[in-house]
């Protein structure tokens, strides 16, 4: 048993801001930013939270297939600026979306998490009854990060995007890759929830933001990806040239050069859009996605195979190959 992606949305808030409106608020260039990143805007919440982004990009594709959202068996968010604890961004969205005889539940494996959903959404598939489950990666980033600190304030936006899957008879999954490596998890950490009760003292700093090591994160992905690639590829007995498209976490213009370098494969089989998002964690790879179908770069034939892979905190790095 499989499953297919059958429609995609995506939302971005419409807020927009550019390199040049952050050199009001930090001490940046336009210049430093492009040429570090490649991002040149982000869209930036005004109110609307994490769930609120995702319930628009699934609304969206909902809208596209066509079909009854009582149908809709499970809802799977990744999410790492989740709207509560609890209730979970998947539960919200559910109630938002009126479908009902769905189960939901949030997972956070940071940037990597869209990838990890998809894997963990092609399981449960086997036990749906309808035949149908959401996968969204949604983020606020804008509300983790230290408006003070400029080497990590420019890099993120908030966005959403979200793939409808489809049970399905062929397996469209042809292999898939996943890693973590919590021993190196506080390179790039985020708003830290210390025990706080009436039995503790606590005295302890608390980090209340996001915090990364830039330049060990650059390391880190660029060492991996490559790898993480061609251990996925190999898993299918394919090659790098039966790939139409890599959809790589959209975090840096550089690091995505530098893996295409790598691995010796040209550059426009690597479409981007961190110039026009910033790097919006979860959401960036099904963004993109949708981007691609949009632009009818990407037909949903079931003829186009394609390979998805994120990385970032925890850490955590995987790939998918699918074809769609
Ligand atoms: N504007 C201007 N100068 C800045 C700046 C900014 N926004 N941010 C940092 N700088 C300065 C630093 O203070 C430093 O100055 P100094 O040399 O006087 O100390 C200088 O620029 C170089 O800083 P450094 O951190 O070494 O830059 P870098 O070349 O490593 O680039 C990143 C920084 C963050 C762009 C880069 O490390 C990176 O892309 N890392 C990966 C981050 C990422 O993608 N994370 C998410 C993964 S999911």
């Amino acid at each position: 048993m499989g499953v297919k992606i059958i429609a995609t949305g995506a939302y971005v808030p419409s807020y927009r801001v550019s390199n040049t409106d952050l050199e009001c608020l930090l001490d940046t260039t336009d210049e430093w930013i492009q040429q570090r990143t490649g991002i040149i805007s982000r869209h930036i919440s005004q109110g609307e939270n994490t769930s609120d982004l995702g319930y628009y990009a699934a609304k969206m594709a909902i809208e596209q297939a066509n079909i009854d959202v009582a149908k809709i068996d499970f809802i799977i968010v990744a999410t790492m600026s989740a709207d509560y604890n609890t209730p979970s961004t998947a539960c919200l969205i559910q109630e938002k979306l009126d479908a009902n005889n769905a189960f939901a539940c949030d997972i956070n494996a940071a940037c990597s998490g869209f990838v990890y959903a998809l894997h963990i959404a092609r399981s449960l598939m086997d036990y749906s009854t309808n035949g149908y489950g959401l996968v969204i990666g949604s983020e606020v980033m804008s509300k983790l990060l230290n408006w003070n600190d400029r080497s990590t304030a420019i890099l993120f936006g908030d966005g959403a995007g979200c793939v409808l899957l489809e049970k399905s008879v062929k397996s469209n999954l042809l292999s898939h890759v996943l890693h973590s490596d919590g021993e190196k998890g506080l390179s790039l950490c985020a708003v830290e929830n210390p025990v706080c009760n009436p039995f503790v003292d606590n005295e302890k700093e608390v980090l209340p933001f996001l915090r990364m090591n830039g330049r060990d994160i650059f390391n880190f992905s660029t060492r991996q990806i490559p790898t993480l690639i061609l251990e996925t590829v190999e898993k299918a007995e394919c090659t790098l040239d039966d790939i139409d498209y890599f959809l790589i976490h959209q975090a840096n213009l550089r690091i995505i050069e530098l893996v295409a370098k790598k691995l010796d494969v040209p550059l426009d089989k690597f479409p981007t859009n961190v110039e026009h998002y910033g790097n919006t964690s979860s959401a960036s790879i099904p963004i993109l996605l949708d981007e691609l179908i949009q632009q009818r770069k990407i037909v949903l034939n079931g003829e186009c195979t394609i390979l998805m892979a994120g990385f970032g905190g925890g850490l955590t790095w995987g790939a998918l190959l699918i074809r769609i």
